[in-house]
């Protein structure tokens, strides 16, 4: 599925998602190739009531400066290439028209009226992150062949608490991304689409 349109979607109107589109893009995601066909995730959706509640405290630990963790570590160093990536991507996103609303979408989990999380287990392999992100892409485009958005981000994970308020997460598990699906608003900040690097900066060829 070749794909150039895709974005992400940082504000979601507040139309709720039939439940049997959802189950869709999820199916669907489960075409991801993964080692043996291990498949090695699961996955916990908050819809309606549910996702709202998790909407609202996390603003509430935002706004209250709540110290932030994940159950999986995130990147403690980056190499010099990812260092200018991100630097470029902070430039384009706080030159955007519409930068100033960046902190705020992400302080409401972008109103997210369905957000998906992906666990795998806490002591997995680099592996089985590899599939559990090919997973979440397969989501992402799932999702936009069924005319929704999506949104990945740490933010959506970066309080366990407020999801195992809900879930029986296994204990053996660690909730290792989010994802929000949902209608895109008409908000200009939907259209920032952040370039990619010329190929021959990530692409070694010999014939
Ligand atoms: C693991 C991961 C975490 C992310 N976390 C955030 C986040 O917390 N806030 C945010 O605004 N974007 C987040 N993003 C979205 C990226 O910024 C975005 O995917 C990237 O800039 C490329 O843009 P595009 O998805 O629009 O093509 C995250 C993406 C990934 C894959």
């Amino acid at each position: 599925m070749t794909n150039l349109t895709r974005n992400s979607t940082r504000s979601f109107s507040d139309k709720q998602v039939n439940l049997d589109t959802l189950k869709s893009i999820i199916s669907e995601a489960q075409q991801a190739p993964s080692w043996e066909n291990s498949q090695p995730y699961h996955v916990f959706l908050a819809t309606g009531d549910t996702a709202a509640k998790i909407r609202a405290a996390h603003e509430k630990n935002v706004n209250n400066k709540t110290k932030s963790w994940t159950e999986v570590v995130p990147p403690q160093t980056w190499t010099p290439a990812a260092d200018a990536n991100i630097l470029d991507w902070q430039y384009q996103a706080s030159n955007h028209p519409e930068s100033k609303e960046f902190g705020g979408l992400n302080t409401t989990l972008f109103n997210a009226p369905a957000i998906v999380y992906i666990t795998i287990k806490k002591d997995a392999s680099n592996y089985v992150a590899y599939d559990a992100g090919a997973f979440g892409y397969g989501m992402l485009l799932a999702a936009q062949n069924h005319g929704l958005g999506a949104m990945p981000a740490y933010g959506f994970v970066r309080y366990p608490e407020e999801i195992h308020e809900y879930f029986e997460i296994p204990e053996d598990e660690a909730i290792f991304m989010g994802i929000g699906l949902g209608y895109a608003s008409e908000d200009e900040i939907n259209q920032f689409r952040p370039g990619r690097n010329d190929l021959d900066k990530i692409l070694q060829i010999k014939g």
